[in-house]
């Protein structure tokens, strides 16, 4: 009978090894493999791929230092767990012998009782000969980013990128976002205390609380009847900045999981019309009972944003919330799978498919409305480029570059339009902001 550790570890490398070979999404792959485990193992596998992901290409160069010829594609779930067990032994607190016992354990969990010997081996060896403290030997080792990656990085943000990859790789805080119309961020700071749960505010983003350490959402007072949900702060800009002029109808083109058009709910409290459309309809289904743990509700369709005369009804709305699909790269340090399954050709599609759907979406707003173009990418191709672009096409689209309120000037880059929060400001997530009014002729 395998102990607890090797089985988690066993898990643990299929997860990584489903992502780095087959190309799935970590959540994804979390999602199949944790059902196998009992509940107080998984946040062990969860720490172990998220950390071996965040680490792969240093990972991966140590692998090659340590093994003479790689291993076989088959045996691909191997090279995942050696990554897992290198990975305890620079980044975790788990003692040494433990991680070098349960990950040779857990050769044999994953059925391949011959390479025991080889990553017993290879673990020894790095201990040995302290493999940790030599310098990387390529940037993509030293960053732990692809290259295409860095050079964009470093392309677009010349002065920040170095920043912005050591961000990246950072353990993102987890942040709430308290219900407006039940309570404030400050009281549900002292409901907190009073669980022994230690947090913060920050000045400028009123609705949000940042942990001290992240918590299970059933330990946080209220969440089951929607006093808060879980929300990054920068995320948290977009319903007060959409909702400045206090519109009516207000379209979310993008909605799905729910986050932003539950945000609007709880501040428009039953005074505005919220229509939420994606078109994904699983997606949309946490669209649902997102608004439904907060007790608000809005017209949910599912629809191509990029085709409203499949879904629209001719009448125009006062505000529209266009949380455009992205390459994410603002958030990679939630989600460090981006990094591996993202490709640079990617950037130029999604480019082209934010710019189709701002264009379809423009003739739904009325005349002296506001849309807010928003992603939670980093890359100017994806934002300022999109924005700027359509601004120059549309003679009736200016940008409104006035700040929600002068609290949030320092956490945001202005940029040839719109605004950027680079990740790891303030312990925030990277997302683009710009808000356009069409001209009342
Ligand atoms: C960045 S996420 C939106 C996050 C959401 N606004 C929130 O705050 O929870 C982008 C969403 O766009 C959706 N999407 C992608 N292409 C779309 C399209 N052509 N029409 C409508 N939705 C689309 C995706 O399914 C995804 O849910």
């Amino acid at each position: 009978m395998a102990s607890a550790g090797a089985r988690t570890r066993a898990a643990a490398a299929k997860v990584v090894d489903a992502v780095v070979s087959e190309g799935q999404s970590l959540d994804a792959a979390i999602a199949v493999h944790e059902t196998q485990l009992p509940p107080g193992e998984r946040s062990l596998l969860r720490m172990l791929a998220y950390g071996t992901l965040r680490h792969h290409w240093r990972l991966q160069e140590w692998i090659g230092e340590l093994i003479n010829r790689p291993l076989k594609r088959r045996d691909s779930v191997i090279n995942a767990l050696l990554a897992i067990g290198l990975f305890q032994l620079c980044d975790t607190r788990i003692p040494d012998h433990a991680a070098v016992s349960q990950t040779v354990e857990a050769v044999r969990q994953l059925r391949r009782p011959k390479l025991a010997g080889l990553v017993n081996a290879c673990l020894r060896r790095f201990q040995r000969e302290d493999l940790a403290a030599r310098s990387a030997g390529s940037s993509q080792s030293r960053f732990n980013h692809p290259q295409w990656l860095i050079d964009r990085l470093k392309s677009d943000w010349p002065d920040d990128a170095d920043d912005i990859l050591v961000a990246n790789n950072a353990r993102a805080p987890m942040w709430l976002r308290v219900n407006a119309a039940r309570g404030t961020a400050a009281e549900y700071k002292g409901r907190l205390a009073v669980e022994g749960i230690g947090s913060s505010l920050l000045d400028g983003i009123p609705d949000a609380v940042c942990l001290s350490e992240p918590q299970r959402v059933d330990d946080l007072p209220g969440f089951t009847d929607g006093d808060v949900s879980v929300q990054d702060g920068a995320a948290q800009l977009a319903a007060r900045w959409l909702l400045g002029d206090k519109p009516r109808r207000v379209l979310d083109a993008c909605a799905a999981p729910g986050g932003k058009s539950g945000h609007v709910l709880e501040l428009g409290n039953g005074n505005v019309d919220l229509t939420a459309i994606d078109n994904d309809a699983n997606r949309l289904e946490r669209v649902r009972d997102n608004h439904e743990r907060i007790g608000l509700g809005a017209t949910i369709v599912q629809g191509d944003a990029s085709k409203p005369e499949e879904w629209w009804d001719g009448a125009p709305f006062d505000a529209i919330l266009l949380d455009a699909p992205c390459s994410a790269s603002g958030v990679i340090r939630r989600h460090p799978d981006i990094k591996l399954l993202r490709r640079d050709t990617d950037i130029e599609a999604l480019s082209a498919l934010q710019a189709e759907i701002l264009q379809a979406l423009w003739p739904l707003l009325a005349p002296g409305g506001r849309l807010l173009y928003v992603t939670c990418s980093v890359f100017r191709a994806e934002n300022d480029d999109v924005v700027q672009a359509f601004i120059e096409a549309n003679g009736d689209a200016v940008e409104d570059s006035v700040l929600p309120n002068n609290n949030i000037r320092d956490l945001m880059r202005r940029k040839a339009c719109g605004y950027q929060v680079l990740p790891g400001t303030a312990g925030l997530d990277g997302f683009f902001y710009a808000c356009l009014v069409k001209k009342v002729s």
